[in-house]
């Protein structure tokens, strides 16, 4: 696991540097995807190349899920879950919260997540059960604890919106129901940055109708690294139905008041 783990933080790395070092001034849209707002660049595809090359040179029998290039096979058991810039339109906008997240999954597991912030300086990192940390630029390490004790109507929750205008709308309605019963809600722009923020006890929890796995596999292991719950509903894994993180005694209540108010619905 050991090689996994300093491969991932290596290569988030290299590509970090290449998406700062590379980023235009004048971000080209290369094409959209499901919406206007859904913009893919060139620099998600080259940093997307940048990791797929960079792993495959070092272990050529690895298979890939990457938010570009989908899925493609090897058969050595060990499979990357990519997202090269996770938050992509903060990085269009000049908005510091986006990411590069590499998740090293092993017979099906994760068990190695890198979410890389090069804008905060910041790398994420868990190792299944290594615990979860947060390397800054100047080298100093700090153990993730995420909150604990947070009752609904204290929590600070973020949340992500899909690009669908369809499901936005479902969304909205659902966020309706759930302001008036916590603190307060935050939309950061990235699903993996979020996931690390409620690591990093930034905020309290985090939830989202749509990620999709490539969004939220790194920053899963790192907050159930800080001693988080990550899951869907009523027990099924996280996904694109419906993903919820949070410290381990908020993350019931907050399931049940989305189940209650549809967050899953559209
Ligand atoms: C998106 C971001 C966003 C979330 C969307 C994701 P992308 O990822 O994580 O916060 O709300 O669901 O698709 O497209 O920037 O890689």
């Amino acid at each position: 696991m050991q090689d996994l783990f300093e491969l991932a933080i290596s290569t988030a790395e290299v590509a970090s540097v290449m998406l700062v070092d590379k980023r235009p001034a004048d971000l080209g849209v290369a094409y959209t995807k499901t919406s206007s707002t859904d913009v893919v660049t060139e620099m998600d595809k080259a940093s997307e190349r940048l990791i797929v090359d960079r792993i495959r040179a070092a272990r050529p029998g690895d298979a890939f899920l990457g938010e570009e290039g989908g899925e493609s096979g090897g058969s050595s058991g060990v499979r990357w879950i990519v997202d090269p810039i996770d938050g992509t339109v903060n990085y269009l906008y000049g908005l510091p919260d986006w990411a590069v997240s590499i998740a090293g999954e092993v017979d099906g597991e994760v068990v190695v997540g890198v979410v890389s912030v090069p804008m905060r300086g910041e790398l994420y990192t868990a190792a299944r059960g290594q615990g979860a940390h947060l390397i800054r630029e100047d080298g100093s390490t700090e153990r993730l604890r995420c909150n604990t004790g947070v009752s609904l109507d204290k929590a600070l929750v973020a949340t992500g919106f899909g690009y669908s205008a369809e499901r936005r709308t479902h969304q909205a309605e659902a966020l309706l129901g759930l302001l008036p019963h916590v603190r307060d809600i935050r939309r950061g722009g990235s699903a993996a940055v979020d996931l690390c923020s409620v690591a990093a006890g930034r905020v309290d929890a985090y939830y989202e109708r749509g990620p999709q796995e490539w969004d939220f596999a790194a920053g899963a292991l790192i907050l159930q690294e800080a001693g988080g719950t990550v899951g869907g509903l009523h027990g099924a894994p996280p996904s694109a139905e419906l993903t919820i993180g949070a410290g381990p005694d908020l993350f019931g209540p907050l399931h049940d008041l989305l189940d209650e108010v549809g967050a899953a619905r559209g």
